[in-house]
């Protein structure tokens, strides 16, 4: 690449000390999160495609938290300790800008809808046209609470905030969206010039347009077409709109990508997330996190997946709850099965209705189809849990594992009294409570003998009648 520009660094600059006063919380706006992930990550995002060498960021309101929020990011932060505006955030990261030469692009951090490619394509129409300034802008049907871009002989001149504008500058619609190209040569002479006239006495970035431009410099506004990209998020219904934005536009990748989404307006599905081809989500599904679907899957109504991880061909039903697991090709769980993390289900195993796991192995078809609690568990393979088993696993004080080996079969209804093991190809009898070891390959029995009472029930009515007590006896008869 020979174009101007096309060589020299570029420093990334993001402003995010300000508290957020719209939001109207405790918590700073850009840790709010979208789809469970602080705002300014989703900035952070789009800044790596174009891959600055420096990223700078502007900190103020709780900047330990959002620093912590970052800490998988690399950047130098710069403490704004009093927030008197945008261009005095800018006049604070001063100190880091002043041995760096070429070019700054600054943005506001509340603009987690802006994308990667739309960065690129800004930076590549400032350095093809070599402009002093480039300012990244949209039309808006509703461009209240803006800066609205004032255009001279077409190109901008002025930006004035929403609440500067006179009624005529308020019918403007192209508005200013906080994304900036600048050389920081261009940009520190700038900065001094910056004044407080203005209704919210705070310095604005924005006033380098008019300082450029008045100096005859070329400012170039780049219109972006899809405005959906470039909102910035200053409350709550904002933050729901961006979050709607995101969902939406994953779901339109991946059903493009080759997915079955039944009714894409009603199924949830984290940006972070990944589905196979030919996999099909009904409505009411919530996935969250960078969860991992399969191909040919079937996911369906109201199944919530946090950080799942599941292989090919996986059934969930109806109502399932799965967190932090991972669900082997072929495995069908539900309806109704809760999967706490830790869990590992093997290729087709089945975990039916009201079965509860929790740091739980279950080897390559085992099943668990009804009404159970196995908790701290290792299962081989084929083993069958009857209805109603529960590991022991608590004891008040510590947890403690269960071994099931390959082949084992639980009867209904048994207690596991962990730790305990049952070896390979043992039986255990229905309505045991497993206290010991179970050697391979035996039947284990602890329920008392079944007894019966000849002629009890006559007995019974006989004493009714007559108005007789019971006896006291230990034998009912
Ligand atoms: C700003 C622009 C406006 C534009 C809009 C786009 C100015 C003066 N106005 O307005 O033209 O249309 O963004 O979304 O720039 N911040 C600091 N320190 C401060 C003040 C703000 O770091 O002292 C940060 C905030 O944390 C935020 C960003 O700068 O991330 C923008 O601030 P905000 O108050 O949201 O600006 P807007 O009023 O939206
Ligand atoms: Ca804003």
């Amino acid at each position: 690449m020979n174009r101007p520009g096309a060589n020299r660094p570029l420093t990334a600059l993001v402003l995010a000390a300000g508290l957020g006063k719209r939001m109207r919380s405790r918590t700073v706006k850009l840790l709010h999160p979208l789809w469970g992930r602080p705002m300014i990550g989703w900035v952070f995002d789009a800044l790596r495609e174009v891959a600055p060498e420096r990223v700078l960021v502007v900190l103020g309101h709780q900047a330990e938290q959002v620093q912590e929020a970052l800490h998988a990011e690399r950047f130098e932060a710069v403490i704004q300790q009093e927030q008197r505006g945008t261009g005095h955030a800018v006049m604070t990261a001063r100190p880091l800008l002043e041995g760096a030469a070429g070019e700054l692009l600054i943005l506001n951090g509340d603009l987690p809808l802006l994308t990667g490619p739309t960065l690129a394509a800004f930076l590549e129409r400032h350095r093809s046209a070599g402009a002093a300034l480039s300012l990244l802008t949209t039309h808006l049907d509703d461009p209240t609470g803006y800066g609205r871009v004032l255009r001279r002989d077409g190109a901008p001149h002025r930006i004035v905030e929403q609440r500067d504008a006179s009624p005529d500058e308020r019918q403007v619609t192209e508005i200013n969206c906080g994304v900036y190209l600048v050389d920081v040569a261009v940009l520190l002479p700038l900065l001094d010039r910056l004044g407080t006239d203005n209704a919210q006495h705070e310095y604005y970035l924005t006033d380098i347009v008019s300082a450029l431009a008045g100096a005859g410099q070329m400012v170039q506004g780049v219109v972006h077409a899809d405005s959906r990209e470039v909102l910035g998020v200053n409350d709550r219904r904002e933050l729901a709109e961006a979050a709607a934005i995101l969902g939406r536009r994953k779901r339109h990748a991946l059903m493009a990508a080759g997915v079955t989404l039944l009714d894409p307006d009603h199924t949830y599905i984290d940006p972070r997330a990944q589905v196979g081809q030919d996999t099909v989500i009904y409505p009411n599904v919530w996935v969250e996190g960078a969860s991992v679907i399969g191909e040919d899957c079937v996911i369906r109504p109201g199944a919530h997946l946090i950080e799942v991880r599941m292989g090919n061909g996986v059934t969930i039903k109806d109502g399932c709850v799965i967190q932090s697991s991972e669900i082997g090709n072929g495995a069908q769980v539900g309806p109704f099965a809760h999967l706490r993390p830790g869990t590992y289900l093997c290729e087709k195993v089945k975990v039916g209705n009201f079965v509860e796991t929790k740091k739980a192995f279950l080897g390559p078809g085992s099943k668990a189809s009804h009404l159970s609690y196995l908790g701290d568990a290792e299962l081989g393979k084929d083993v069958n849990v009857g209805a109603g088993t529960i590991t022991c696993n608590y004891d008040g004080v510590a947890k403690h594992r269960t071994v099931l080996e390959d082949g084992v079969f639980i009867g209904s209804d048994t207690q596991l009294v962990a730790p305990v093991k049952v070896g390979a190809g043992a039986y255990v009898g229905a309505g045991s409570t497993i206290t010991r070891d179970v050697p391979p390959g035996s039947l284990a029995l602890s329920r008392p003998p079944q007894r019966h009472i000849e002629g009890w029930a006559e007995r019974k009515q006989k004493r009714a009648q007559a108005g007789r007590p019971a006896p006291q006896k230990k034998d009912e008869g």
